[in-house]
């Protein structure tokens, strides 16, 4: 098996139902935090990682994620008249030239195992990056995905993104339980989807952030339904224990839970306070705001 991550996949087919009505005719992973789309710090975060080939699992009212990633032959062609280079520039540049993208539509939107089995026919029999784009995670140095490529590159199995969150929150994640471990990477021994707090085997959840080896497709394939009526990759990953070691891995940078109203805000006021046209006037701005109340 190759120990190189060259694929990702983009599950973008969710309905989206917690930000509506914004998301009635846009996909949430279009959204933006600031001036860029969710969608599009995720696909940074992939080419950061060194990935060359983005796979997006789409649904319907899902053509503008297409857009965005394909060339944008009028819009190009008018600022080049208006020789705006700036922008076009910053168009030109969503995804460098190395990278492919591949649009695969999920007919049924039957849960996040299935969308990761409908990249199967791209995948083959590689491991592979799975990037959910609504947790958004940023870090100075290196991106969240890169560190993990790395871990795959020393370790070769699956790798899991895990965070701490508080024990109250644990049934809006898949929750993992340890065993000992003096890394920064643990052996998984329990994965389950969206426990109460009292069930939970303990408060590390998983965040968007997947390395699979291929072996998680006949695990989906086998997968009944679960949690909420859907196949569900925490299940499949369940079974893939049974044969394989899988890592939780505590990755370093802060990640903003864009798929909540509150995370969503969050990530949109500091990412403004990181915007290097706007920080020094929002940050007055806050300051005045604060003030007020
Ligand atoms: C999905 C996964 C869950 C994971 C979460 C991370 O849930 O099913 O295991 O913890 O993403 O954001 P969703 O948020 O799509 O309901």
């Amino acid at each position: 098996m190759s120990r190189i991550i060259t694929k990702a996949v983009f599950p973008v087919a969710g309905l989206g139902t917690r930000f509506l009505p914004a998301t009635k005719g846009i996909p949430k992973e279009m959204l933006p935090i600031v001036d860029k789309p969710l969608i599009q710090y995720a696909v940074e975060e992939a080419v950061a990682a060194g990935i060359d080939t983005m796979v997006f699992i789409t649904g319907r009212s899902k053509n503008s994620i297409t857009d965005h990633f394909d060339k944008a032959y009028e819009l190009e062609k008018e600022l080049e008249a208006k020789n705006k280079t700036e922008l076009l520039k910053l168009i030109r540049d969503i995804v460098p030239p190395h990278v492919s993208c591949v649009f695969i539509r999920q007919s049924e939107a039957l849960g996040l195992g299935h969308a990761v089995y409908c990249a199967k026919p791209v995948i083959g029999d590689e491991p592979f990056a799975v990037i959910l784009a609504d947790d958004l995670i940023e870090d100075a140095d290196r991106g969240c995905m890169a560190q993990m490529v790395e871990l795959y590159e020393q370790k070769n199995t699956s790798i899991l993104g895990v965070e701490r969150v508080d024990p109250s929150e644990t049934a809006s994640y898949g929750i993992v339980k340890t065993g000992e471990s003096s890394e920064k990477s643990a052996p998984i021994e329990i994965i389950v989807e969206k426990p109460k707090p009292e069930e939970a085997p303990s408060n590390l959840a998983v965040v968007g952030r997947y390395i699979l080896t291929p072996a998680i497709f006949d695990k989906i394939e086998k997968s009944g339904r679960g949690a909420g009526g859907e196949i569900q990759l925490t299940d499949a990953i369940a079974d893939l224990l049974n044969d394989e070691q899988v890592l939780a891995f505590e990755f370093e940078g802060r990640r903003y839970d864009c798929g909540s109203k509150l995370g969503f805000l969050i990530a949109t006021v500091e990412h403004g306070l990181l915007h290097k046209e706007l920080k020094d006037d929002f940050l007055d701005y806050l300051k005045k705001l604060t003030k007020k109340f």
